[in-house]
């Protein structure tokens, strides 16, 4: 604790800031700003949410760390301390509340099970960080969920200037979940309402009215009513759930405090919560799928430079071989790939595609290459382009690799696709049943394009397969030594289509 400067040298920094005032150096201070972090078996999201908050643009000595984490099973309290002790000193004040035992609560069923003496707790400790906010004399409070992931570094400052007493940045999912509400019944309970959707669509953009925002939302302590504001105890006439979003929503309502969301600007992510009876490792994988949702739609997530991340082991998953086909002159796509394939800790090996742009005629006729005569495309009516060509040929390579190598089963990717969620361990699932079911298999398509939506024969003993009808797209498929065999036998640069459209030749699914 520093001792109070003695009353001369008071004086004299009166004296200087008056000073600094006449001569207009002075700027009132930007506000004093609490982040609250609560903390709890968040391993998997907290380097991307601790990068998220280090980058925002807004000054550290403005800024105090209340930072609370308990009944861990995972390393979050390590990774804290971790990130603390690199970051810590260029806050204005830090609050560090570790427990480390107990590591469950009593009659929880998994780490994902809400029991009441959860809420209570987690009430409790917002309450805490609240009352230190007021305490400490901070202008605002942030609190902000550890799997929600500020990416927009503006973040602060465009909810501090929106002027509103408790206002939410809308966060974007992979699904329909945000962190607001548009309505509420009188018992308390979420109410769908017309105005949900196109907000969450941003076809409706400002920043709206709501009766509960909860996981990121910022807290003005000067706004009117504020003092009334609280997570625990509830309000006296508080009948609702007894959950701490819940509570808070109640007490701005009874402080005639007004709740915002606003949507103009992307502010970052939230991830899917997992039901009660999923674990840890549902919600691993469901945060990696927001990562790589988050590298298509962009901003992407970084994650801090000042934890360890637990390590990556990619691997094949099975097969001999994963390609990546890319065009060196997309930088982006492949990166973006590759960046993917690693969250999922899948090693995939780039092959540089043909680049359609390269190719002339003569390189085309030098490369073996002729054109299926009158091959025109169904819907534009042209023939072949270069592009085309240069895709076919990358594939064409590839199956060339395969049977030169004696590989059994690769999977191959283009540089632009969506992952959907848990792609890697529902394609193990998928993989195993079919060699279970010893399934006779050339190729897998894990996407495409169904030309003629129509029912497909299911195959017996593996409900997540169909026989293929006419089917485009080669963006990701798993091919077998047998259906590479095949797939050169025809020789298909002699006459050569899209490959889009000579795969279902092959499978003999094509309407021509
Ligand atoms: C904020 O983010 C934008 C976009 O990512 C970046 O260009 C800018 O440099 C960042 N600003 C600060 C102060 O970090
Ligand atoms: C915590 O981290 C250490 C070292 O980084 C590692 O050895 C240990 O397995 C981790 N524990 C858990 C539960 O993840
Ligand atoms: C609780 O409700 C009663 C009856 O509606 C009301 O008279 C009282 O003022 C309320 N208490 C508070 C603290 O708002
Ligand atoms: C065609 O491409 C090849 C190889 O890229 C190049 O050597 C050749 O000069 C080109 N021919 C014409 C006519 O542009």
């Amino acid at each position: 604790m520093r001792a109070a400067p003695a009353a001369p040298l008071l004086q004299l920094l009166l004296l200087l800031g008056l000073w600094l005032e006449a001569a207009g150096v002075a700027e009132s201070p930007l506000p004093a700003v609490v982040l609250a972090i609560l903390a709890r078996n968040a391993e998997h999201s907290l380097p991307h949410y601790l990068g998220a908050l280090e980058r925002l643009d807004y000054p550290r000595a403005r800024m105090a760390l209340w930072c609370a984490t308990d009944h861990n099973v995972d390393n979050t309290t390590e990774m804290l301390q971790e990130w603390l002790a690199a970051v810590g000193d260029d806050y204005a004040a830090v609050v560090w509340r570790p427990e480390g035992e107990p590591r469950f609560y009593p009659d929880e069923e998994s780490p994902k099970h809400w029991t009441k003496e959860r809420h209570q707790f987690l009430m409790e400790l917002k309450q805490e960080a609240l009352t230190f906010a007021r305490d400490w004399g901070a202008d605002y409070i942030l609190f902000a969920d550890t799997d929600n992931i500020l990416t927009n570094n503006q973040t602060l400052r465009l909810l501090m200037g929106q002027g509103l007493p408790v206002v939410a940045p809308m966060l974007d999912s992979q699904t329909y979940y945000s962190n607001f509400w548009c309505g509420i019944t009188p018992q308390g309970y979420y109410r769908r309402t017309a105005e949900y959707f196109p907000t969450k669509n941003r076809q409706r953009r400002g920043c709206f009215r709501v009766p509960m925002v909860h996981s990121t939302f910022l807290v003005s302590l000067r706004a009117e009513g504020a003092d009334q504001l609280a997570f625990y105890p509830p309000h006296p006439n508080y009948t609702w759930p007894f959950d701490d979003i819940i509570v808070f929503a109640y007490a701005c309502q009874a402080a005639g405090v007004a709740v915002h969301v606003c949507n103009e600007h992307r502010y970052g992510y939230i991830n899917v919560p997992v039901k009660s009876h999923q674990g840890l490792e549902d919600e691993r994988v469901n945060f990696i799928h927001l990562i790589l949702e988050a590298l298509v739609d962009g901003p992407p997530m970084q994650a801090s430079a000042h934890v360890t991340r637990p390590s990556k082991r990619p691997s094949k998953i099975g097969f001999d071989e994963v390609f990546v086909i890319s065009l060196a002159r997309r930088p982006d796509r492949r990166e973006r790939m590759l960046a993917s394939l690693w969250e999922m800790e899948i090693s995939g090996r780039v092959v540089d595609a043909v680049d359609g742009r390269m190719l002339n005629s003569s390189a085309i006729r030098s490369l073996g290459v002729d054109l299926l005569p009158g091959y025109q495309d169904p819907y534009s009516g042209r023939t072949l382009t270069k592009g085309e060509v240069g895709c076919f040929l990358s594939h064409y390579s590839i199956w060339e690799e395969v049977v030169a190598r004696d590989l059994s089963q690769v999977l191959v990717f283009e540089d632009d696709v969506r992952f959907e969620s848990n792609f890697r361990g529902r394609l193990e699932r998928l993989m195993e049943d079919v060699e279970a079911e010893k399934l006779p298999w050339d190729l897998i398509y894990l996407g495409r394009k169904q030309v003629n939506p129509e029912k497909e024969a299911a195959v017996e003993g593996l409900p997540g397969l169909v026989v293929a009808g006419y089917s485009y797209w080669t963006l990701a498929y798993a091919l077998s030594l047998a259906g590479a065999r095949k797939l050169l036998a025809s020789q298909p640069l002699r006459r050569m289509l899209p490959v889009d459209e000579f795969l279902p030749i092959m499978f003999d699914q094509h309407p021509k």
